[in-house]
């Protein structure tokens, strides 16, 4: 693969999220001018290790790390305002400070504490049948963008009457609902939010701009986009495993709509994917270990949540799933990342294909309740004991390690480009 000649790139999750995005938009960022975050918000977490240092984002895009990139923060992204604050505040006390070069949208919706409280009160009384969210009010925020006349942008932050009278009605309103749905008797004060949302507009005002404005002139005038996805493709409302998905297009069908560009921008699309597959959360995961491999796999990867902190479910490489994300997502290229977690195990499995007492499922179907039931088709390959960390190039990898790797590209139907033995930069072995 050819960095310096890629167009207008996204790079996408191909399963449930954290397969290593951060690492990738990382990796990438350097032969970009702007990185973009489309989608999502809070919910997603983006790890990149940069020598010694660890940073993990949530809301700001990871092309922040590089001092001399523009970020953009789009359209379609959920923001919470107060979470990006503390955000570029840890940053500026590592020494990154992030200034003019962070722009948000002022077309973005405002995720507010109305909607991290619903989505808390919303979980709980679901009780088992819950969605396992990241508590971020995601749902909430998207729900009254759709709404319309709940809803609060960017914009409306930056002026003072239009703030003071929504905020006032919202409230009043989701005060009357919270108690009525969940007999909650904390109602929240308006007066305080309002106070706070305009100190978060007064420090973030001259960031605000019409990023798609913004973005159409820097295409013009030959700068290249890097489109950071959040979340996982398996996770797009509506092409995920519906309901227990996140609420926004986070496969790269979301890009044109939630970054504010034209359809025919991306050029390049690399699908990123662990060599096996995670999950937080509920919802169905066919390929799941539920035994000692799949403890083994969270310990070796540290498979824990980014975000909430929560243990990801493990499980072999799902390449049903992962085909029918590429396939939608548009992937061009593959980027195969934790090859090294999988080192030491005897035999490694790969899913190809779900079955039901009925029979074979024709592949990622709609019906989460089918899913749910499905027993995965495993095919099962030499595993390897080699230490993979040191590998700096694909064929310095054992030769069953690299069978794994062929069999993976063969059944996800695209090129492998790009494969990671650990989370540093140099751990990273790019096919020529
Ligand atoms: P994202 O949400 O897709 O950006 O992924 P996360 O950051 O939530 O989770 C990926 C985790 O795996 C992070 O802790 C990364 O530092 C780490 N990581 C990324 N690539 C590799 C790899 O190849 N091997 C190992 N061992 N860790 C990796
Ligand atoms: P990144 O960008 C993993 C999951 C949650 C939950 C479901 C809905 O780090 O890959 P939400 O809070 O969005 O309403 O939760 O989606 N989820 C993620 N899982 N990585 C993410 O982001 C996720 N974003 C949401 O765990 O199951
Ligand atoms: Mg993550």
């Amino acid at each position: 693969m050819n960095l310096a000649r890629l167009g207008h790139t996204c790079v996408v999750g191909l399963h449930w999220g954290d397969e290593g995005k951060g690492k990738i938009v990382d990796l990438l960022t350097e032969h970009f001018d702007i990185v973009v975050r489309y989608n999502g918000g809070g919910n997603a977490g983006h790890t990149v290790l940069i020598g010694n240092e660890k940073f993990a984002l949530h809301l700001l895009p990871v092309g922040v790390l590089s001092r001399d990139r523009t970020a953009v923060v789009g359209p379609g992204v959920a923001v919470d305002l107060g979470r990006m604050i503390e955000e570029l505040d840890a940053l500026a006390a590592r020494g990154i400070v992030v200034g003019e070069h962070l722009r948000i949208s002022d077309r973005a919706h405002v995720v507010m504490p109305y909607h991290k409280k619903q989505d808390m009160l919303s979980e709980n009384a679901l009780g088992a049948k819950k969605i396992g969210t990241t508590a971020r009010g995601i749902g909430p925020c998207y729900a009254d963008k759709m709404q319309r006349a709940t809803a609060i942008r960017v914009a409306d932050l930056l002026n003072e009457n239009v703030l003071h009278e929504k905020i006032t009605r919202i409230v009043e309103r989701k005060n009357r609902i919270f108690a009525a749905l969940y007999d909650d008797r904390e109602p929240l004060d308006a007066e305080a939010i309002v106070a706070e949302y305009r100190g978060y507009a007064e420090r973030l005002a001259g960031n605000v701009c019409d990023s798609t404005r913004f973005l159409l002139e820097a295409m013009d005038a030959g700068q290249r986009l890097l489109f950071e996805g959040a979340n996982g493709t398996l996770l797009d409302i509506d092409h995920g495993t519906f309901p227990f998905v996140t609420s926004s297009t986070t496969s790269a069908i979301g890009v044109p709509a939630g970054a504010g560009v034209p359809p025919q921008t991306i050029q390049a699309c690399v699908g990123v994917t662990k060599a096996y597959t995670t999950r937080v959360g509920a919802g169905p995961f066919p390929s799941e270990l539920h035994n000692e491999i799949g403890q083994y796999i969270r310990d070796r990867g540290h498979e824990y949540g980014t975000t909430t902190g929560r243990p990801r479910r493990c499980g072999w490489f799902d390449a049903v799933a992962g085909r029918y994300s590429a396939r939608l997502t548009g992937a061009t290229v593959l980027a195969v990342m934790h090859l090294d977690t999988l080192s030491g195990l005897e035999q490694v499995g790969v899913c190809t294909g779900y079955r039901t007492p009925d029979g074979p499922l024709p592949g990622m179907v709609a019906d989460a309740a089918l899913l749910e039931q499905a027993e995965p088709v495993i095919e099962y390959l030499p595993g390897w004991p080699e230490d993979l960390r040191e590998a700096r190039s694909i064929e310095q990898l054992p030769s069953t390690t690299r069978r794994y790797l062929d069999r993976i590209e063969e059944l996800m139907g695209v090129e492998l480009a790009i494969v990671s033995v650990g989370p540093e930069r140099t751990q990273t072995l790019m096919r020529k």
